[in-house]
Order: C-alpha cells, then structure tokens, then sequence
C-alpha cells in the first residue's frame, strides 16, 4: 500500500522550499506589505496538490522532478492568489482559510487585492524567468506559459468563478453546475498535469489526452469532495469555515443529488481517472493519489 501522505508531503516541502526562494525580492523592503501578505498565504498551509500533479506527471513522463519545481511553484501561485480573492467579502466572504484568518482579515482589502495580483505576476515571471526555466528551452517555456493562463484565465478558472457567483440563490442545472465546476477548480488541476508532461518534455497528443483525463475525473471527483466537506467537514481539519456554500445559497452537488449519489459519482469519477493511466507505465502514485482524494477530510 503505497504512503500518498508521505510523497505529497515530499513534493510540498520541495516546493516550498522553491517558493521561498521566488517569492524575495531585493526591494521589498520598500513596499514590505504586499511581499509580506503574498507569503503569508502562500505559507499557511494547504494541501500542495497542484505541484504534487506537476512533479507527479513529469516523474511519470520520465522527466528529472526537479525541472518541474518553476511550474510546481507557479501553479501554486495562482491557485492561492485564487483563493484569497475567493475569500474577499466581495466573494465568499469567509474568515478563515488554511487554519488560520484570511488575508483581507490580516491585511485589509486592498492589500489582499494586491497580493493575489503580485502572487498572479510573480507565476509568470517564475515561469518566465531564465534564471530558473533557461535550461528547458524556450518552446516548453512558452507552453507551460499559455497552458497556465488559458486554463487560469477567463476561459477556465475565472470563468467557473464567475458562474459560481453568478448561480448564488438560485437552483441551476447539474448540466451548469458540472461546468462551473470543471471550470472553477478543474481547470488547475488539469494544468498541473499538462505542466508536468510539459516540463519532462513529452506533449505527445496521447500522452496530454490521457493526462486531461486523469486530472477532469479527479479534478470534478475533488471538487464534489470539497462541496460534501462545506456541509460534513470540520473546520478545525479542514481549515476553513463549513455552511458557508448553503449560507449563501449556492448549488452544490451535494444540494443538487444529495450525499449518497455524489459519493457514488465520486467514485465513478475515480474509477474513470485511474482507467485513463492505463498507457502509462509506474503510475503507482497517481492511482493512489486518486483514491486517496476520494475520502479526504480536509
Ligand atoms: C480549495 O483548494 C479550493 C478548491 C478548488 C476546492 P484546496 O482544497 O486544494 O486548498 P489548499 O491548497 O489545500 O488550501
Ligand atoms: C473556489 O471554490 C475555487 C477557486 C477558484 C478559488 P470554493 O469557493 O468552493 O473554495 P473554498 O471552499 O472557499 O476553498
Ligand atoms: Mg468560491
Ligand atoms: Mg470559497
Ligand atoms: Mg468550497
């Protein structure tokens, strides 16, 4: 039985320790606050998936982990400058965010604002960097590049966001939902995969189709997980505040076909993601990974 806590808590240290690194500057001194609210997200917790798919998919392509680690420390940029704008009172308005209290709580709107849009910048110029991407060559570059802000952008991640807001108090299709939420948080997780063949170097139609597939059945299967722990998670494992979704009326899964099915879905889901590995060999810990997503608790 492979140990999943034990490699993503190896893939987080690694790329923690990168985004120390990315996230100095020479300058802050003159403008501390926003370097000091970047980090102060960046380094209250989380669960690092997002880099772990990166490291995962590029290990898997037979790439060296370690090239990975600007893509890796990138996404994780982004998806925490996601949810510190998801958290702002404009959005979900919530408190309480990796175990601890949201940005805009610490450090006002404003300055939570500004954060997520250095945290979005400082992806692109960590990706964008010679210093840190020369060596993979300017084409893998210029892809991992667009891959993050197609699927980040309005078109993806914004996009579901959007839609999110858009359906508070009202019952919408589970056609519409599926969308929202293969937008809002399937997106990332299928950027994370891409950029992992990416940085090995391996963007082969089948092997970005079947790495796309693996990340939308788990990327759906986890945001369906993250809908049923609003309503039966702890705040204190989870980190964040539940009853929030109901308190503000939004369609979830769980609303929309109750607990049961969305574990049967969750299933199935992760049953499909697992198939889409079938042409790849040693993918020992992605498989697991997907089972391990299916019962987290936080
Ligand atoms: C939370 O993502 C937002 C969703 C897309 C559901 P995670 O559950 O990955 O949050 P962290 O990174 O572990 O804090
Ligand atoms: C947010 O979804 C996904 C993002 C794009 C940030 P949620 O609003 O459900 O995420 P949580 O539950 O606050 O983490
Ligand atoms: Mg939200
Ligand atoms: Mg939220
Ligand atoms: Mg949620």
């Amino acid at each position: 039985m492979m140990d999943v806590e034990a490699t993503l808590n190896a893939y987080g240290a690694q790329v923690e320790s990168a985004l120390r690194r990315y996230l100095q500057s020479a300058h802050e001194a003159d403008y501390a606050a926003v370097f000091d609210s970047m980090r102060y997200s960046v380094f209250g917790g989380g669960k690092r998936l997002r880099p772990a798919l990166v490291y995962a998919f590029c290990a898997l392509c037979g790439g060296e982990p370690e090239r990975a680690t600007p893509f890796a420390a990138a996404i994780e940029m982004v998806h925490t400058y996601s949810l510190i704008h998801d958290d702002l009172p404009c959005m979900d308005n919530d408190d309480l965010r990796r175990g601890r209290a949201t940005n805009h709580k610490v450090y006002g709107d404003a300055t939570a604002l500004l954060a997520g849009d250095g945290l979005l910048n400082r992806a692109y110029e960590t990706i964008l960097n010679p210093a840190y991407t020369g060596h993979l060559g300017a084409e893998a570059v210029c892809r991992a590049a667009f891959c993050l802000a197609d699927n980040a952008g309005a078109d993806g991640m914004i996009g579901g966001q959007i839609i999110d807001m858009d359906s508070e108090g009202k019952a919408i299709s589970l056609e519409r939902l599926m969308r929202l939420q293969q937008l809002k948080t399937g997106c990332l997780i299928r950027a994370a995969a891409e950029l992992g063949c990416i940085a090995a170097g391996k963007t082969d139609d089948a092997t970005l189709t079947a790495a796309r597939d693996y990340a939308s059945g788990i990327g759906l299967a986890f945001q369906i997980r993250d809908d049923m722990l609003d309503i039966e998670g702890d705040a204190a494992v989870l980190g964040k505040s539940v009853g929030t979704d109901a308190a503000a009326g939004k369609s979830t899964f769980p609303s929309l076909l109750g607990m049961e099915r969305c574990r049967q879905t969750i299933r199935q889901l992760t049953d499909g993601a697992k198939a889409a590995l079938s042409p790849f060999q040693g993918a020992a810990f992605l498989e697991a990974l997907a089972d391990y997503l299916v019962s987290r608790d936080h």
